[in-house]
């Protein structure tokens, strides 16, 4: 098999297509960071097929304070959860960046978990996009100009992935933490674990979960989610975010206070619901990621429709906001870092 022989693999998983090689590898890891130009300081998610192989990843036994957390969401998988906790001795530092923890889940998607069960090893996959791109949510994304099929032996085609947004990630230890928002809520997690919503989403040292609280300068070590960083997810063509309240904003290109233009031409609208034709007939382009708002619709489609946008030749992409909160806060996290450089331009440049 491809992974055996220190291959890449593309693989589906629930969430967004993974570049999926032997974990316990060191070479074959390292072919990961070279395909995607990923910075070594930041690590990977290690996959398992099931419970009863965490111990292919973490720490084994895990502490009596980590087994009680991992109890209380262990149910959770196979599901879009990551979780971090202390590494386990066959996983190399190539992996974890050399950090003493490694993030672990379990996907479901019935192609990876039949693929996870014949490894006799685990799998670490980081989204099979170039570093900092839109994450691949159908199998040609991985393979076209943006993605690394140049790297891969094969990609599995496991259709579109169910969910649009990577994993949650938590954090387990003294204080359970809230490191990437995803699928599964911050809300039923806190419950879970027992711990204060606010302290659980609010990441301390290093700045928090939230795009507009991570300084773009922070080098990824010092965060303690060290993929986090403030712009990411990127389209090529400028990203303006459109809130409610700021009703100012521009409804024609060129005439934005300081809004970046790309070199296209015209302007597109991703939206949460279907636009009135008055509010359509203002854009080149027009795709609606759900009837009426849905946040699973929305976050399901939102990567593939930002790729297309940028593919369009577009001069701006004008994308609808939601509420942060529930799916909501996974969704306006990718979305503040896709927009993070055209909304740091200073006005009027
Ligand atoms: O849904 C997903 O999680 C997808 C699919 C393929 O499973 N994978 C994914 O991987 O999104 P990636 O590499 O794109 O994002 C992994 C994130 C990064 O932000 C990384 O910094 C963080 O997980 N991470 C990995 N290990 C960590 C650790 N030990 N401590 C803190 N953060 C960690
Ligand atoms: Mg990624």
């Amino acid at each position: 098999m491809a992974l055996s022989a220190g291959k890449l693999v593309g693989m589906p998983t629930e969430t967004v297509y993974g570049l999926a090689a032997n974990a316990w590898d060191v070479a074959a890891v390292e072919k990961i960071f070279a395909a995607k130009s990923r910075p070594a300081t930041n690590p990977l998610i290690v996959h398992v097929a099931g419970v009863d192989r965490l111990s292919d990843a973490i720490a084994w036994p895990p502490s009596a304070a980590i087994q009680k957390q991992l109890d209380a969401i262990v149910d959770l998988w196979p599901g879009p959860l990551s979780v971090v906790c202390p590494r386990g001795a066959r996983i190399p530092d190539v992996v974890t960046a050399g950090r003493p923890t490694v993030a672990v889940r379990i996907p479901a998607h019935e192609i990876a978990l039949r693929l996870l069960a014949e490894c006799p090893f685990p799998l670490a996959a980081p989204s099979a996009n170039r570093s900092c791109y839109i994450s691949p949510t159908l199998p040609r994304h991985v393979c076209d100009a943006s993605g690394v099929g140049d790297h891969v032996s094969m990609v599995i085609d496991g259709g579109a992935c169910h969910h649009g947004v990577e994993s949650t990630i938590v954090m387990l230890g003294d204080r359970p933490k809230l490191l990437r928002p995803g699928s599964i809520t911050a809300e039923v997690l806190a419950l879970r674990l027992g711990v204060d919503l606010d302290d659980f989403q609010s990441q301390g040292r290093g700045g928090g979960i939230n795009a507009d609280e991570a300084p773009a300068t922070s080098s990824p070590e010092s965060l303690l989610a060290p993929g986090m960083m403030r712009e990411h997810y990127a389209p090529s063509t400028p990203l303006v975010l459109l809130y409610p309240d700021r009703c100012e904003r521009p409804f024609t290109a060129g005439q934005g206070r300081g809004e970046r233009q790309g070199r296209g031409d015209g302007m597109g609208r991703i939206a949460f619901h279907k636009l009135s034709p008055e509010d359509s007939a203002r854009y080149r382009l027009v795709e609606t990621l759900s009837e009426h708002g849905d946040f699973d619709d929305i976050a399901r489609n939102l990567f593939a429709s930002l790729r297309r946008m940028d593919q369009a030749g577009l001069a701006v992409i004008h994308c609808d906001t939601c509420q942060p909160i529930g799916l909501g806060l996974a969704i306006m996290d990718r979305l503040r870092r896709a927009a993070a450089r055209t909304e740091s331009t200073p006005q009027g440049e």
